[in-house]
């Protein structure tokens, strides 16, 4: 039996504008996604999806994770049938890097099983191939954060950078309980950047600059700053129309409750937002005010 895992992610800055080579930042969380694969007799593979999720996630995402699983098969050249079990504490949702925690979790496990002697990079160029049954076209920052772990920066077709803090900080994640389409997301703001250019250039140039500036204020852990940033990347998101109600009724509720930034994060339209809480006892305070709401709150942290 082979084994592997894959880090679950949260984007902090820049979903969407990444996917035009600007530059984003994200971290991987403390929860993980473990593939174990066995091979097996029979045609192509079969699955047991054993992991938690959000009602209505694995049905809806069911073609998109067998073509994941073939094209994975392909880029490592298996063609013997196997069998995959997923599971783990990364809650299956959208907007947590679950498909690309998947994806690294099952190459991993591949190449345990199949006594291959792949490196991160390679695995991560897997991952990749898996991930764009999901996302079409995907700027690759999830499978990175999934295959590595850590609090990177990262630029579509360069790579990423570690950026190092000297100590995890406290976040929470708010599930609006809402199965995204990240590939509909995605190609909608490529639709409206051709319709509305002038409008679409600004907002892309503004998120830019506040790439830089979130990086200088997450390397000197000035989190107010950090915190004043994520609202501002939120306001942004809201401008390109990849948000949704629900998800700006969560950031609200963190705001008021004294989280320092918060904003939906990865594809949007559903799915998660996150909220800057340093602190054990803030986190609990605004992960508490979004559960009193009815929605699940995830208590993680970044830079692990
Ligand atoms: O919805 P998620 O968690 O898979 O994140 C998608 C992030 C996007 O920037 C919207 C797309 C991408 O490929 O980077």
């Amino acid at each position: 039996m082979g084994k592997g895992y894959g880090y679950g992610k949260v984007i902090l800055f820049n979903e969407h504008f990444v996917v035009y080579g600007i530059p984003a930042i994200a971290s991987a969380i403390d929860k993980k996604t473990v593939a174990e694969v066995k091979k097996c007799k029979g045609k192509d593979f079969i699955i047991h999806d054993n992991r938690d999720a959000t009602p209505g996630y694995k049905e809806e995402k069911l073609e998109q994770q067998k073509e994941s699983i073939i094209r994975i098969k392909k880029a490592m050249g298996i063609e013997d049938c196997i069998e995959i079990w997923l599971h783990g504490d990364l809650k299956a949702a959208s907007g947590i890097g679950a498909s690309a925690a998947s994806c690294a979790a099952i190459a991993k496990a591949i190449a345990d099983e199949f006594g291959m002697n792949l490196s991160d990079e390679e695995i991560n160029e897997i991952a990749y191939e898996g991930e764009k049954a999901y996302h079409g076209n995907p700027s690759g920052i999830d499978n990175t954060c999934a295959v590595f772990g850590g609090l990177v920066w990262f630029i579509k077709g360069k790579g990423m950078e570690r950026l190092k803090i000297e100590k995890p900080v406290e976040i929470v994640m708010g599930d609006t309980g809402i199965v995204a389409n990240t590939k509909k997301a995605v190609a909608g703001v490529r639709e409206r950047k051709e319709r509305y250019k002038e409008k679409y250039d600004k907002i892309f140039k503004e998120a830019e600059k506040l790439a830089y500036e979130a990086r200088n204020a997450l390397l000197e852990m000035d989190w107010k700053s950090v915190g004043e940033l994520m609202n501002k990347n939120h306001k942004l998101l809201q401008e390109i129309e990849v948000s949704c109600k629900e998800l700006d009724f969560l950031v609200e509720v963190a705001l008021e409750n004294g989280a320092y930034g918060a904003k939906m994060t990865g594809g949007g339209l559903g799915g998660y937002m996150v909220a800057l809480t340093p602190g054990k006892e803030l986190q609990e305070k605004v992960a508490k005010a979004i559960e009193k709401e009815g929605f699940y709150a995830l208590r993680t942290k970044i830079g692990i």
